[in-house]
C-alpha cells in the first residue's frame, strides 16, 4: 500500500570540501554520523502527525559505505528500514529526485514527496511539520522552506513576483547582480504535491551555468506553489566544511544539553560539558566542566562526575562517584561505588556496589563484588575479587606470561597486603590475608595466611659504609 509520504533524503554528492576519506553523510556528530539527525527527524515528524511515510536514500558517491551504515542502522531500529536509490552520476538535484522515484513504482503513488538533504543535520520535525500543515492546509501542489540571511552568496535566491503566491528559485551562479541583492535564500526542503513534482520533472534541464538538472525549477510563479519564509536559518544550516560540521555539533550539544538540564541533570557548565546525542542520564546528577560522555553509555540518578572525566561506552549506576581525571571505557560502575581521581577502567571492568577504587589504579576485564577496595597505584587485569576484600597499594595481578592471558581470584573479605603480586593462574579463597611485598606464585585455600618475601637482616653500625658524603 502507497504510503501519505515518500522522503527522499539526498545523500549522493562527494561532500568535496569536507576534505574526508569518508562520504559526508557519514561525517562523525555526536557519536553519530551526520544522516542520523535528518532521518531521526523525519521519522520523528511521521511519528507527530501520525503519518504513514516512507524514507529512501539516494546514494551515489562511495554508495557501499553510506548504504552499510544504513544497512546496520535498518538491523538496530525496530521502524520502517531505510530504502535506497542509486543516482549513476551526480547530474543535479533533480536528476537525483528522478533517481529517487525510479528506484521502486510505489514512490509516485505517495501522496507527497519530501526532500530534505542529508547534510542539514539541524532540521527538526518541528520545521518539517509547519511546512508540511502549509501545504496540505493550503491545498498548494508544492511548498519550499526560505529565510532570510545577510550573507546569501552561494545560496539559490527566492524571486517573488510582483503579485500573485508563486516564486521561482535562481541559483547564485545563474543570478545577475539585482537578483543576487535578494537576502531571501532556499533552505533545500521542499515538500511537494507527488503529481505535480512528476509532471514537473519532465520539463526540467540542464541548460544552467552549471550544467545540471536543478530540483529548483520546478518552482514557477504561476503556480499553486508557496515559499515558506522561516524567522531564522540557523535550523537550515547546511554543512560543506569542518568549519560548519563544528557550527552544527556545537548546536546539537546545546540541544542535548539543555534537555538534559530541563529532565534535572545539574551542569556546572554546558559549555564545555560534551555529551553524545543518544546518551541517557537520570535526575539528579551532576557533572562539572570538561566531561566527555561518549558512545552508548548510561548513566544514573545522583550520580557525580567530576572535572575532566572521559566516559565510553559504559554504564554508572545510582549514587555512583566518578572523580576527577579518570577514564573509563566499556566498563560498569555499581551503585555508590568511587572511582578515581584518575583512575582507569578499561573494557569489561565491573565494579560492585559501594566499591572504592583510587588513584592511578587501572582495571581491565575484571569483576569486582561489592564494597572492594582498590585504594592506590595497583593493575587488576583478569581478575575477579570477592565481596569486601581489600587491596593493598601498589597490587600487581601478573595476567600475561607474554603469549596467554591468565586468571586471578581472589575470595571474600581477603585482605592483600600493599605491594603484593599475583602470578595468575591463581586462586586466593575467601579470609585469606597476604602479607605485604609477597609475591603469591601458589593457590591459597579459604582462612590461609601467606607471606614470600625475602628474610630482614639487620646490621648495626653499619650504614656509614654506605652513606655518601656530598663533596662542597
Ligand atoms: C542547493 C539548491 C539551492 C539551495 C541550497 C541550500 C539546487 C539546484 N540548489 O544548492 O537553491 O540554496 O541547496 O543548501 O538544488 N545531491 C545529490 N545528487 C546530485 C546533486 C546533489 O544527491 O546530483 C545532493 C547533495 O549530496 C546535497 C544536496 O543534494 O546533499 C544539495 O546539493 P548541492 O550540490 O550541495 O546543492 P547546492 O549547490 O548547495
Ligand atoms: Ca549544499
Amino acid at each position: 500500500m502507497s504510503k501519505v509520504i515518500g522522503t527522499a533524503l539526498l545523500a549522493a554528492g562527494e561532500g568535496t570540501r569536507m576534505k574526508l576519506n569518508i562520504p559526508k553523510p557519514l561525517a562523525p556528530l555526536l557519536g553519530g554520523r551526520m544522516i542520523d539527525f535528518p532521518l531521526e527527524q523525519v521519522e520523528k515528524f511521521y511519528h507527530d502527525l501520525n503519518i504513514t511515510g516512507s524514507i529512501t536514500a539516494i546514494t551515489g558517491h562511495q554508495r557501499d559505505l553510506v548504504e552499510n551504515y544504513l544497512q546496520e542502522r535498518n538491523g538496530q531500529l525496530k521502524g520502517e528500514p531505510i530504502q535506497f536509490a542509486f543516482q549513476r552520476q551526480q547530474l543535479g538535484t533533480a536528476d537525483a529526485v528522478r533517481s529517487y522515484l525510479a528506484s521502486n513504482p510505489d514512490l509516485r503513488n505517495c501522496e507527497y514527496t519530501l526532500v530534505i538533504c542529508a547534510d542539514t543535520p539541524l532540521i527538526s520535525s518541528e520545521e518539517l511539520s509547519l511546512l508540511f500543515l502549509q501545504l496540505r492546509d493550503g491545498k498548494l501542489d508544492g511548498v519550499a522552506a526560505t529565510f532570510e540571511t545577510s550573507n546569501p552568496t552561494g545560496y539559490g535566491r527566492i524571486v517573488r513576483p510582483s503579485s500573485g503566491d508563486g516564486f521561482h528559485i535562481v541559483e547564485e551562479k545563474d543570478a545577475n547582480d539585482e537578483v543576487r541583492q535578494i537576502k531571501e535564500v532556499n533552505s533545500g526542503l521542499y515538500i511537494i504535491k507527488t503529481s505535480f513534482l512528476v509532471k514537473q520533472l519532465e520539463t526540467i534541464d540542464s541548460n544552467n551555468q552549471a550544467g545540471e538538472f536543478y530540483l529548483t525549477d520546478l518552482f514557477q510563479d504561476s503556480q499553486a506553489v508557496k515559499a515558506v519564509l522561516f524567522s531564522t536559518g540557523e535550523k537550515f544550516l547546511g554543512v560543506n566544511d569542518m568549519v560548519q560540521l563544528e557550527t552544527a555539533a556545537r548546536y546539537l550539544r546545546y540541544q542535548k544539553n539543555s534537555n538534559l538540564m530541563r529532565s534535572g541533570v545539574r551542569m556546572i557548565d554546558s559549555l564545555s560539558t560534551y555529551i553524545d546525542w543518544k546518551i541517557d542520564i537520570a535526575p539528579a546528577t551532576v557533572i562539572y566542566p570538561n566531561v566527555i560522555i561518549e558512545g552508548c553509555s548510561q548513566i544514573g540518578a545522583g550520580v557525580t562526575i567530576n572535572a575532566g572525566a572521559v566516559i565510553r561506552d559504559s554504564i554508572i549506576e545510582d549514587e555512583a562517584e566518578i572523580k576527577a581525571y579518570s577514564h573509563l571505557d566499556s566498563c560498569h560502575v555499581g551503585q555508590n561505588a568511587a572511582i578515581g581521581p584518575f583512575a582507569r577502567l578499561r573494557p569489561n571492568a565491573e565494579i560492585g556496589a559501594n566499591s572504592k577504587i583510587g588513584n592511578f589504579v587501572e582495571i581491565k576485564k575484571s569483576k569486582l563484588a561489592q564494597g572492594v577496595k582498590v585504594s592506590h597505584l595497583s593493575y587488576l587485569g583478569d581478575t575477579e575479587v570477592g565481596e569486601e576484600s581489600n587491596i593493598g597499594c601498589g597490587f600487581i595481578s601478573c595476567n600475561y606470561d607474554g603469549a596467554n592471558k591468565h586468571l586471578t581470584k581472589i575470595g571474600s573479605h581477603t585482605f592483600i597486603g600493599s605491594d603484593s603480586q599475583m602470578v595468575a593462574p591463581i586462586q586466593i579463597g575467601d579470609r585469606c590475608f597476604v602479607a605485604s611485598g609477597s609475591t603469591i606464585t601458589n593457590d591459597m585455600p579459604d582462612d590461609s595466611f601467606a607471606i614470600a618475601r625475602s628474610k630482614q637482616s639487620t646490621k648495626e653500625g653499619v650504614a656509614k659504609k654506605f652513606l655518601k658524603v656530598k663533596k662542597k
